[in-house]
């Protein structure tokens, strides 16, 4: 009786395992095609040719990075408001600047920031060597010029040192700027489940995560969230909750026809980085992806398919770089 029985076992045993590969090559088959639709990211960020890296101009970019003498109050650092422990953004709202001011928009955050074409919620600074400098000047983030930081930070010999080795100059405006964008290009994270399903990893996504990389490009997603950041970069007119007094791209050029015009924004590890939409005003996930489908692509997604384009969204979570996890202050 015992023997029937273990054999009973030892049988289906077998038969699941038989089981087992064939359902991972019919799963293979019905998704082969949406590997021709996505693309992971690129091992290694673009690296401008007015500004090559170097491990100098990198340790430079990571002192400037943690350091609050960089913010006119000593209040606040760029990590301050872009913190590992949320992966490169921030939990509130809305960002709180060196005086307790409360910003319009929300942190995005810094890691793959170096593979997007903009940078700013409305796409406002063209790259990342002028949006460091801008976030350095910004009024609520840290009000400091940047000559001024350089003079101040040139009286302290680590970083006369560091930056003549760098730069050639002592610590200058420009050496801010190249330096801090030389550290943001190595804040990447190009190992995430999609990429490794995409690099041929059958198993790196679960059944829920693939149904929704399915829809995701079916219903359309993919129009706005395409290529290996899944941003194409373009603005698109967006009317969030609470969202009458940022008027988007049109606070700078004042022209009309921009008035609510956003930059579609990168969805890499976008499961870390809660709250969600330009002035934080959407609390989790499945109640962005819900506002997505309502207002961009004028549809009611059902329950089933919100819950797959989560799970999806969880597989563009990659590792952080050990140098970003593990802070050194000093
Ligand atoms: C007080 C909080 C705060 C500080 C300090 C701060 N930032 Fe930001 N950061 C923000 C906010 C808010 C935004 C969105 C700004 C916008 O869209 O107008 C942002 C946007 C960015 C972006 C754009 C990312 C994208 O997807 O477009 C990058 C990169 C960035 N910051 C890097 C930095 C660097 C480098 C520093 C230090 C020099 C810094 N930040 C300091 C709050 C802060
Ligand atoms: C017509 C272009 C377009 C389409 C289609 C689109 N999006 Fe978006 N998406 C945007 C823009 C623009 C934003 C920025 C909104 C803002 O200003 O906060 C955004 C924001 C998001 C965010 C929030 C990111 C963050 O960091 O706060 C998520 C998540 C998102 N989209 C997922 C989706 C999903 C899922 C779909 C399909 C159901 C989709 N999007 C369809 C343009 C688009």
């Amino acid at each position: 009786m015992t023997r029937v029985v273990l054999s009973l076992i030892v049988l289906g045993v077998a038969l699941v395992g038989a089981e087992l590969p064939r359902a991972n090559a019919q799963s293979a088959s019905r998704y082969a095609r949406y590997r021709s639709v996505l693309e992971p990211l690129p091992e290694t960020a673009p690296i401008p040719a007015g500004n090559p890296q170097s491990a100098e101009k990198v340790e430079l970019g990571r002192m400037l990075y943690w350091d609050r003498r960089v913010s006119k109050t000593g209040a606040t650092s760029c990590g301050f408001c872009h913190h590992p422990a949320y992966y490169g953004a921030e939990p509130m709202r809305k960002s709180v600047g060196i005086s307790g001011d409360v910003h319009l928009r929300n942190a995005q955050t810094v890691l793959n920031a170096a593979f997007l074409k903009s940078q700013f919620w409305a796409g406002e600074q063209p790259d990342l060597e002028g949006q460091a400098l801008g976030a350095v000047q910004s009024h609520v983030a840290m009000r400091s010029w940047p000559n001024e930081v350089a003079e101040r930070l040139n009286r302290l010999a680590e970083y006369r040192e560091l930056s003549l080795k760098a730069f050639g100059t002592p610590v200058t405006e420009e050496a801010i700027g190249k330096a801090l964008a030389t550290y943001m290009r190595t804040l990447i994270t190009p190992d995430y489940p999609l990429a490794r399903w995409l690099r041929g990893d059958e198993t790196a996504m679960t059944e829920a995560q693939k149904r929704g990389m399915a829809a995701f490009v079916d219903k359309g997603c993919v129009t706005c969230h395409s290529g290996p950041a899944f941003s194409n970069s373009s603005l698109r007119r967006v009317q969030l909750p609470g969202g009458e007094n940022d008027e988007g791209r049109a606070r700078t050029t004042k022209n009309e026809g921009d008035r609510y015009f956003f930059k579609v924004p990168s969805l890499l590890n976008v499961a870390r980085t809660p709250p969600y939409g330009h002035n934080g005003s959407i609390n989790d996930l499945p109640g962005m992806v819900r506002f997505m489908g309502r207002e961009m692509l004028k549809s009611e997604l059902a329950d089933g398919e919100v819950d797959d384009i989560v799970a999806f969204l969880h597989a563009l979570t990659g590792r952080m770089p050990e140098s970003f996890v593990r802070l050194r202050p000093h």
